[in-house]
């Protein structure tokens, strides 16, 4: 029999794919003994999981109608809860057709990416961003043009110059993609004077915005600063939000809110994806909110995880060496970590020999940069590995130091 010639059948795409840096990093972080500050994940001692396994009630209850094919658009019982749950945050309850759940953001902004990408269209992305939003915007032939962040989110001063010259070199802009609040990688969030600058920049260029926002409700520090959504009045803005990092990523329940021209437009692309997303696990989401557990849940996480936070701060002030550069974050999942002159992948290797993982900065990176840094996830370490993994880390980077 004659092997298949894969070369001649592959799509460009799936020949040209890169694997997930992160998912990649998996066969080191799973060798026993390793702490890993790596996957963005929650902590799964926390998981309220009695009070979500009573929400299978609903399938006894509402069983005929749950186990059964649903709308694309969603279980409309979940939609309808996070249109009021979300409105002080979206300044106004949206309607059923500005909603899509989607399985994931990730596959919101699959679906944004579907809808407005064709090969070869640019996104504006932040330097560093989030990996999976790279990997699928690559997979729809993105061009990424990207911009710096500081303290205070994406430097829009910098903005109206790429896209005139994108504009220039006749690159057409779809949008702007910004993880608003607790940044991913960085921890940063956009402060309230650069959302308008934001907004104003891309009614200017007839821009949207993907405004993405899985960590908002994990503050830990301050006061949350409104969305981009909610000061828009042009239908510009799609929202981006999950319940991933706020009760179960293995749900793989999140929505989108925007203009119904443009969820339309997703609710189409996702009816030859997966036709809908899980209705079962939609129900169970929504029996738990309904009953109350959400709001009761969301002020034990942002506790829980701002005593991680503050280990982790207090573990690298204790190990880390003096000209580490790094902000603790008011909030969200991680820090990001620069340390003068160090190659992060050596590091990386180094740090899996003496038992402590975390992501090398290069992945964060659309267009290339990041060797000297990293992101640390606190959220998912015990605080004793806390301790223990800034530990190792810190001795990793003194062997690195001491080799060259
Ligand atoms: C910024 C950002 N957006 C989207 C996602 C994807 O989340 P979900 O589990 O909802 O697909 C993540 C996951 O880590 C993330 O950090």
């Amino acid at each position: 029999m004659a092997d298949v010639n894969w070369g001649d059948l592959l799509s460009k795409t799936a020949a040209e794919m890169k694997p997930s840096p992160i998912r990649e990093l998996m066969k080191y972080i799973i060798k026993p003994g390793v702490i890993s500050f790596a996957g963005g994940n929650p902590d799964p001692y926390i998981f309220p999981v009695p009070e979500f396994a009573s929400g299978a009630i609903t399938l006894g209850r509402d069983g005929m109608e749950i186990m059964q094919y649903g709308s694309t658009e969603g279980y409309t019982p979940l939609r309808d809860f996070i249109s009021k749950w979300m409105a002080p945050r979206m300044g106004r309850e949206t309607e059923l057709n500005e909603i899509v759940i989607t399985t994931g953001s990730q596959q919101g902004m699959d679906l944004l990416c579907a809808a407005l990408l064709n090969p070869g269209d640019a996104v504006i992305v932040e330097d560093p961003t989030y990996p999976g939003a790279i990997h699928t915007m690559r997979n729809r032939g993105a061009k990424f043009i990207t911009v710096p962040c500081d303290a205070d989110g994406i430097k829009t001063d910098m903005l109206p110059e790429v896209i005139e010259t994108a504009i220039r070199a006749e690159i057409p802009v779809k949008f702007i993609y910004s993880i608003v609040n607790f940044q991913n990688p960085s921890g940063a969030t956009l402060s309230a004077s650069r959302r308008k600058d934001l907004l104003e920049i891309a009614e200017r260029y007839n821009l949207i915005i993907l405004e993405d926002d899985p960590y908002g409700h994990l503050r830990y520090e301050g006061e949350h600063e409104p969305t981009i959504f909610s000061m828009d009045n042009s239908g510009r803005v799609v929202y981006a939000c999950s319940f991933s990092k706020i009760l179960a990523p293995g749900a793989r329940v999140a929505w989108v809110v925007g203009a119904p021209e443009i969820i339309r437009r997703m609710v189409m692309i996702k009816q030859g994806t997966d036709l809908c997303t899980s209705v079962i696990a939609q129900a169970l989401v929504n029996q738990y909110c309904a009953d109350g557990y959400m709001d009761s849940f969301l002020p034990k996480i942002v506790t829980h995880y701002s005593g991680k936070c503050k280990s982790m701060a207090d573990s690298f002030r204790r190990h880390l060496p003096s000209d580490a550069e790094y902000t603790p974050p008011k909030g969200g999942f991680f820090f990001w970590v620069r340390i003068p002159g160090i190659d992060s992948q050596k590091l990386f290797m180094k740090g899996i020999e003496k038992g402590v993982a975390f992501v090398n900065g290069p992945a964060f990176f659309a267009n290339g940069g990041g060797t000297d840094c990293f992101r640390t996830c606190f959220t998912f370490a015990q605080p004793d590995e806390i301790e223990e993994g800034a530990r190792r880390l810190a001795e990793a980077i003194t062997d690195i130091r001491e080799e060259r």
